[in-house]
């Protein structure tokens, strides 16, 4: 009976004793991706610069309501030195004038498109098989772009962004509830507008390339990669295309 006991112990410090030495095999987790007649060819291109075809694919991303926040992007900065940090950030605005996002100026990632402006935005549209990869370096928005955006938040947002100081360390969640009760009492309760703090503002990506990557069940993904031009490069038709607006477009193998 005592011996009994102990076996649960025993195997469950047998388990973490195994964890410690080896990883967890989930080799065998795979999903079925696209069928071979679904495949994204350059002919279903719907447009011949990268904006275009961004929009039409987020579209369709926008249309299925399993995607509950189809703009998430994941946002990849990096130190002068080359140490990369990434995070989720919600894209805000796109078009011909860059792929928009809204943060704290002060926060890790501010601080580190400071020192390097380089940057690279990845979405993924899981029920869709398709994922977006932007390159680029950023800029900073107007101000009055930033105000204007700051504005059109709900309030409990702006005065949350009045309430923390992205990325620094915090003592506990009340300092931090502790600040937003404060600036209710001060914004809120009077119904006075919530001014936008100067550390507080937008970025567009400025693409250098942007890739369509769409995943087939046979593993044979497609590709296709609109870039800019390397100086003297001519588009030859086979491996490289003319498209729109300065840009050339190619298909990568997966
Ligand atoms: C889905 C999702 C969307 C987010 N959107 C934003 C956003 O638009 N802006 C932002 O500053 N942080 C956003 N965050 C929080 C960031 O991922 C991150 O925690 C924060 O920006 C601090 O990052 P940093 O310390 O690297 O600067 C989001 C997080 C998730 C999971």
């Amino acid at each position: 009976m005592r011996t009994k006991c102990f076996v649960p112990l025993f195997n469950s410090i047998r388990v973490k004793l195994n964890l410690r030495k080896m990883s967890i095999d989930i080799g065998g987790m795979r999903i079925k991706y696209k069928d071979k007649d679904d495949t994204f060819l350059e002919k279903h291109l719907v447009s011949n610069e990268p904006f275009g075809q961004f929009k039409a694919w987020f579209e369709d991303a926008c249309a299925r309501k399993e995607i509950l926040e189809p703009n998430a992007m994941c946002l990849a900065t990096a130190t002068k030195d080359g140490f990369p940090s990434a995070r989720f950030v919600l894209l805000k605005a796109y078009g011909k004038d860059g792929f928009k996002f809204f943060t704290n100026y002060e926060s890790r990632k501010a601080k580190e498109l400071a020192e390097n402006p380089n940057v690279a935005a990845t979405f993924y549209w899981e029920v869709l098989n398709r994922s977006i990869r932007i390159e680029g370096s950023v800029e900073k928005l107007p101000e009055e772009e930033s105000i204007k955006y700051f504005h059109s938040r709900p309030v409990p947002s702006q005065i949350a962004a009045c309430a923390s100081y992205q990325s620094t360390p915090i003592e506990s969640r009340d300092v931090l509830c502790e600040r937003e009760r404060a600036l209710e009492a001060e914004y809120m309760i009077p119904n006075k507008e919530v001014p936008k703090p100067q550390y507080w503002g937008g970025y567009a990506i400025i693409p250098r390339s942007v890739e369509f990557w769409q995943g087939q069940r046979d593993r044979l993904h497609d590709r296709i990669k609109f870039r800019k031009p390397k100086s003297g490069e001519v588009p030859d038709g086979k491996l490289l295309h003319q498209g729109e607006d300065g840009w050339v477009f190619e298909r990568l193998s997966p």
